[in-house]
């Protein structure tokens, strides 16, 4: 593929835009320079930089971003930024999606990606994919609310009760709900209903994959086939 074309399907803007990334020495293929756009390279596992950045040939991206609080999951968000204005810009030009939502004060861990069939795999309800919160509640978590939760509460709205596919108590006030759906502040709902009130919420995995501990955050990491692979697993 040759080295323009490249950049553009990596986010770097249109062909004349990289185009004038390639010519004025800004780009290094394999650590070498190179400033010819229409030299050719096998795009699979290539290693390349922009203005430094290494980066490696991605013909999807997947990532995990440490969602910090105050930030709202959508592309036009009102009372706060946006989680994408913690991505770089060759991500957005790649029109990476969150795979679902997470509320303004919820903190954790949030996929994204440009690949339309994982979106829809890991945000569909159908797959009961499970997710596991770590809840900071206003009372004493108490076994009767465990007990509640794990054997389905009536929400308003919903035609029958949802129950949490794993609820523990952590400590006096923090316990760690799995859910596999994804409804509007759900876990929030499904506390009150409980009898508790949750004051923070923090995702903790998704199917087999765990918040990294090393992500700050509003870090974000390229998710590795391995990382996928462990995503994918049920238990
Ligand atoms: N449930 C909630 O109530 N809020 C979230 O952000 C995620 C799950």
């Amino acid at each position: 593929m040759e080295l323009e074309r490249l950049l553009r399907s990596q986010g770097f803007g249109s062909r004349p835009e990289c185009r004038s990334l390639i010519c004025s020495g800004r780009v290094c293929v394999n650590g070498e320079l190179c400033d010819d756009p229409y030299n050719d390279f096998v795009p699979e596992g290539l290693n390349f930089s922009v203005d430094g950045l290494p980066l490696i040939f991605r013909k999807l991206v997947y990532i995990a971003l440490n969602k910090p609080p105050d930030y709202e999951c959508s592309h036009k968000p009102k009372y706060h930024p946006s989680v994408f204005s913690l991505l770089p810009r060759f991500l957005l030009t790649r029109d990476v999606q969150a795979v679902g939502r997470l509320d303004e004060d919820t903190t954790g861990l949030l996929l994204l990606s440009d690949d339309g069939q994982f979106i829809h795999t890991y945000s569909s309800p159908k797959k009961k994919i499970a997710k596991v919160y770590e809840v900071s509640a206003k009372h004493p978590v108490d076994d009767a609310q465990i007990a509640v939760l794990i054997k389905g509460v009536q929400l308003n709205d919903e035609p029958s009760p949802i129950a949490a596919a794993g609820c523990e108590r952590v400590s006096e006030r923090l316990m760690r709900l799995t859910v596999t759906e994804g409804k509007y502040h759900l876990v929030k709902r499904m506390v009150a209903a409980a009898g508790n009130r949750v004051e923070a919420l923090r995702r903790i995995s998704v199917g087999g994959l765990n918040l990294p501990e090393a992500l700050a955050l509003g870090e974000w990491m390229w998710l590795e086939a391995a990382d996928l692979e462990r995503l994918a697993q049920r238990d």
